[in-house]
């Protein structure tokens, strides 16, 4: 566990209330544009890596998806999570507090179905971070599961949250994912922050082959 990186996230999400956070949204439209098109039945597992306190996941246990995984670092981030949640609604969901750069648990998941990132590969700035986060999504995913990752594009904001981010394009995407996966679709979308600014964001649908 990558402990500073813990710290920092746990101060931010517990300085700030879940809706203040610069990457909140109350409807995860894209996200869910895209969960659409993977056809899964309901009781195929989701994963949400660095699902920190996003709505994605009330969205899913209101689809009536049965298999939800909820991972972040901070443990803050899964608590404010399920306390939005309540406890029957929480109590449906599987909590997993990991590094993904670093994980000691997520690595032991199997047959996943979808893997969905939204805003947490950009942060990886490292190398073997980027190789970990890889190595552990193959290790996961099963053959025809959909991976979901949305990072700032090219044409967005160098950092969040104080730290530095690397920005992508499908195609930065796709090789990052490499020949085991097929770029279904992808799409440009601008994000609006609470302050109102726009974050362009580049979200794209992978296949595993
Ligand atoms: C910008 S937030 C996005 C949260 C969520 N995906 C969303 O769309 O609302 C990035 C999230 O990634 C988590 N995170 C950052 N580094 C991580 C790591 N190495 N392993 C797991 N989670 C991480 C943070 O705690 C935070 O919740």
């Amino acid at each position: 566990m990558n402990v500073s990186m813990k710290e920092h996230w746990n101060e931010i999400y517990e300085a700030l209330d879940v809706d203040e956070l610069t990457w909140y949204e109350e409807i995860p439209e894209p996200s869910i544009k895209l969960l659409a098109k993977c056809h899964i039945n309901k009781d195929e597992s989701i994963l949400d890596v660095g699902a920190g306190a996003s709505t994605f996941i009330d969205h899913l246990i209101d689809q009536g998806f049965k298999n939800i995984i909820a991972a972040d670092i901070s443990e803050i981030a899964l608590n404010k999570l399920k306390e939005r949640l309540g406890k029957e609604k929480a109590s449906s969901v599987r909590w997993i507090v990991d590094d993904i750069t670093r994980p000691e648990h997520i690595q032991n998941l199997k047959d996943i179905a979808v893997w969905h990132d939204r805003a947490v590969l950009h942060f990886l700035l490292e190398e073997n971070e980027q190789r970990m986060y890889l190595s552990t999504l193959k290790k996961v995913i099963k053959k025809g599961g959909y991976v979901i990752i949305a990072a700032f594009s090219l044409k967005g904001a160098k950092k969040c949250s104080g730290l530095d981010v690397k920005n992508y394009d499908q195609n930065m995407l796709a090789n990052f994912l490499g020949n085991d996966f097929r770029l279904l679709e992808y799409l440009d979308h601008t994000y609006h922050m609470p302050s109102g600014e726009p974050r362009p964001y580049i979200y794209a649908l992978f296949q595993k082959i």
